[in-house]
């Protein structure tokens, strides 16, 4: 972008954030424009579609063939084809854009947008590094945008009602979560050498604000999830919507302490981020494990999928659906191995019979442990809330400051994980505490011309 390119971008953007900041009537249509035609920006589109009260009217994608692809699949032939995001955010047609591009570009796309006016649905994860989401949050406030997070699974019936049997106390003391996310990809997706990209594919425009590197197929669709230049792995790709269930749960801003280990231990690939790791999170209250595995899926055994939150008087297991299992109260003592009995002065055992703390219950839609499909389609229930909340300027449920909050609890963990040391974390001042080395890595350099953008639009 040249100065005068950015100057006109942003004059327009200032015009065009003022006279979006109306009530639409209940008649008025909500134009909409997609950036990105990829796995799960097909997805937005079948899902808008249904919607009766949207336009389709803008695609968007630095892939010609998918652009083409993503316009026909719309189906509207008055809607647009853009391969730079930039014109499509001046036409003031659309109110609202859809961004489900990779990782590296949710900051400044979410941004950018809210400066030209627009309302944002932003996919998981936010960010891919900590001072991302603060700015998003204050793009957001400062234009007066409505901004979604694409973390849909939050609106699951079991999750809510998950929320409600721990709030009443039944499981006693919610002490501690722990969450697994096991599959077996092994040998894993194979090596792509570098060489030139596939034609009708701007890779500078892919790549954007990450650093230059030569093209190789792995570094691009979808593949870009393995490399840490643009993702953070599992960690932030599954992590985003495990991490962003338990915190709402469990009603918390962030942890206090978070410490992180693995690495590339079993695939034969050329992925970066980890495919085996564990995580330990302290949050007020509770602690959180997180373990990945992408070269096992402990088959037989349920623990490797789902979440379980363990209270002093029972569990609740969560995958979708959901299930309590009583604790069984017994007289501590007769806990103690019997073996021949303690000599004199030790615990004496007692007649106390065992009895289950509370009563076992079941609730929600069972549907996918690790993708949390099949019960309820959370995605639309998302992507309508959205649409609700431009209506009617209302945050929405899944809102930019709880996927920044969610996303600061992966970065977190993969900063540990790359330092090898625990980090503590201020949630309220959001800052590291004590380490300057871990606080530096809360922000990445965006590359010329993206950095400039970036400065001219939020407080940096
Ligand atoms: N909410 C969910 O359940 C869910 C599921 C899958 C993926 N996702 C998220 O969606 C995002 C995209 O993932 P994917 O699997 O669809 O990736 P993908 O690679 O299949 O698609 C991304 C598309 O974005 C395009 N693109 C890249 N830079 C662009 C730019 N500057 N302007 C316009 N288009 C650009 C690419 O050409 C590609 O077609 C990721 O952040 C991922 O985490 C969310």
């Amino acid at each position: 972008m040249t100065d005068s390119t950015r100057r006109t971008f942003l004059t327009a953007g200032a015009l065009t954030a003022a006279s979006y900041n109306r009530v639409l009537g209940a008649n008025d249509r909500i134009g909409v424009g997609f950036l990105g035609f990829g796995l799960i920006g097909k997805q937005h589109v079948f899902d808008f579609k249904k919607f009766d009260d949207v336009d389709l009217i803008g695609m968007c994608d630095t892939y010609q063939p998918r652009l083409e692809q993503g316009l026909q699949y719309m189906g509207n032939p008055r809607a647009k084809g853009y391969s730079d995001f930039r014109r499509m955010y001046e036409d003031k047609d659309i109110q609202a854009v859809v961004v489900a591009t990779p990782d590296h570009w949710h900051a400044l796309h979410t941004i950018m947008a809210c400066a030209a006016g627009k309302d944002v649905y932003v996919e998981k994860p936010m960010t891919l590094f900590i001072d991302e989401g603060k700015w998003m949050v204050q793009a957001a406030r400062k234009f007066n945008r409505i901004v979604t997070v694409g973390t849909q699974r939050r609106h699951g019936r079991g999750v809510h009602e998950a929320r409600k049997v721990i709030e009443s106390g039944t499981l006693g003391k919610v002490h501690s979560v722990r969450l697994a996310s096991y599959r077996n990809i092994h040998p894993g997706f194979g090596r792509s050498a570098p060489g030139d990209p596939p034609p009708g594919l701007d890779y500078d425009l892919w790549l954007g604000p990450a650093p230059k590197r030569p093209y190789q197929a792995h570094r691009a669709i979808y593949h870009f999830r393995w490399f840490w230049d643009y993702s953070g792995g599992q960690m932030t790709n599954l992590g985003a919507h495990l991490i962003d269930q338990v915190m709402w749960i469990m009603n918390v801003k962030g942890p206090s302490v978070v410490h992180s280990t693995g690495g590339r231990f079993a695939l034969e690939d050329d992925g970066e981020t980890p495919d085996l790791q564990d995580a330990l999170f302290v949050f007020p209250g509770f602690t959180l494990t997180f373990s990945i595995r992408e070269a096992n899926a402990l088959r037989g055994d349920p623990a490797a999928r789902g979440q379980a939150y363990l209270g002093t008087k029972g569990s609740l297991i969560l995958s979708g659906g959901y299930e309590v299992l009583p604790e069984m109260k017994i007289d501590p003592v007769n806990d103690i191995p019997p073996f021949q009995g303690h000599p004199a002065g030790g615990p004496v055992r007692s007649d106390t019979k065992p009895e289950p703390w509370i009563a076992p219950s079941k609730g929600g839609v069972a549907s996918d442990a690790r993708y949390g499909t099949g019960g309820e389609d959370t995605m639309a229930m998302n992507e309508r809330d959205w649409l609700d909340c431009i209506r009617t300027r209302k945050r929405p449920f899944c809102e930019v400051e709880d996927g920044h909050r969610v996303a600061v609890a992966c970065n977190l963990a993969n900063m540990s994980l790359r330092l090898g040391r625990s980090i503590r974390w201020d949630p309220e001042k959001e800052t590291v505490i004590g380490d300057r080395e871990a606080a530096a890595l809360c922000v990445r350099p965006y590359r010329a011309p993206w950095d400039a953008v970036l400065r001219s639009l939020v407080k940096v």
